[in-house]
């Protein structure tokens, strides 16, 4: 356990140079660990697993086999960017895997939130079991476990994260980047090339947009929360909030309410806009937001997103609302 504590001394990367220090050195550490086996890893395109991609490709090429699983419920733009990053720039070994249906046929008509979870979780185990089972001659299992994951917890990825080991798989794990804080993750990843897009990403629940997508979800409610929160995200990099907001991210209730288009009654979805700033997500405030970020927001939703009529700012704390709807 002695090599899972972060050493005293251990200087805090913060500099290209301190990086690309700790990537040459853990280039070396994983070529002899790993020799010339297989790697599998679980790639969901969040910062940690990303940036562990990346350092494993430097390091052991094609012997890494990336799976990434799109459960349906990723924000709009995510799996194509995994695509387009790890299979056409760096040329990895990427399993791509559309589970959507699965994942929405199993989740039909399930509205109590932490039964969602589970669901989401458990196939997420379900479909990376089946496609490791699939591949031949895997000795090693890479995963993006960060310090926090750590102190937190048993050692494990496991914190709220949707993912873990299948029980009856014996891998031997690689975890390059366990002693690392998050923001020294960030630093190792842009000195690795990749996008800042990719590397300054906003915290994503492992279910996804499951737990924005309120109640039993619906697949036009699903698309109603991803194309609204693709101009929530545009916006607010256009209006430079991106980096100064902590988290923010729309939320779709299940439930409709009156309105009027081109002269019609209308009975359709509001949208939310959560925006909150936090240090540690244990307590939140809202910011204030620009009113006229606001309603450009709105007014692009309500123009542009089929079946919304409505469009809500929560103004919630934290306590007593959590972040997250669900
Ligand atoms: P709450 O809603 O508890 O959220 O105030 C605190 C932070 O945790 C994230 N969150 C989750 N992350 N799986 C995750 O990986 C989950 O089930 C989950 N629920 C909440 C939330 O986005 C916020 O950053």
């Amino acid at each position: 356990m002695e090599n899972n504590m972060r050493p005293a001394d251990m200087q805090r990367i913060n500099t290209p140079e301190l990086a690309n220090a700790f990537i040459a050195q853990q280039v070396e550490t994983v070529r002899a660990q790993v020799g010339d086996k297989k790697v599998l890893l679980a790639l969901s395109g969040g910062v940690d697993s990303s940036v562990v991609a990346a350092l494993l490709i430097k390091a052991v090429g094609k012997q890494l086999v990336c799976v990434h699983v799109n459960h349906g419920l990723m924000r709009k733009g995510e799996s194509e960017q995994v695509i387009e990053v790890f299979q056409n720039q760096l040329d990895a070994n990427l399993i791509y895997v559309d589970a959507t249906d699965r994942f929405l046929n199993l989740l039909a008509g399930v509205d109590e939130p932490e039964r969602k979870r589970k669901i989401i979780g458990g196939e997420f185990i379900k479909v990376f079991d089946e496609e490791a089972r699939k591949l031949e001659g895997i000795t090693f299992l890479a995963q993006g476990t960060i310090y926090p994951d750590i102190l937190e917890s048993d050692g494990v990825k496991a914190h709220h994260n949707v993912g873990g080991l299948p029980e009856d798989m014996h891998f031997e794990l690689v975890e390059p980047v366990k002693l690392l804080f998050k923001d020294e993750v960030r630093v190792v990843g842009k000195a690795l090339g990749l996008p800042d897009s990719m590397v300054e990403r906003q915290p994503f629940p492992g279910p996804g947009l499951g737990v924005r997508c309120l109640g039993a979800i619906t697949r036009d409610r699903l698309t109603a929360l991803r194309e609204s929160d693709a101009i929530l995200r545009e916006e607010f990099a256009k209006a430079g909030l991106a980096d100064q907001v902590w988290q923010f991210f729309t939320v779709v209730p299940d439930f409709r309410s009156t309105g009027v288009r081109d002269g019609k009654r209308a009975f359709d979805w509001p949208v939310i806009i959560r925006a909150v700033n936090t240090v540690d997500a244990m307590t939140a405030t809202v910011p204030q937001l620009p009113w006229a970020v606001l309603e450009t927001v709105t007014s692009r939703v309500l123009a542009e997103v089929p079946g919304v009529c409505r469009v809500l700012y929560d103004l919630t704390p934290k306590p007593i609302g959590t972040i997250e709807w669900e």
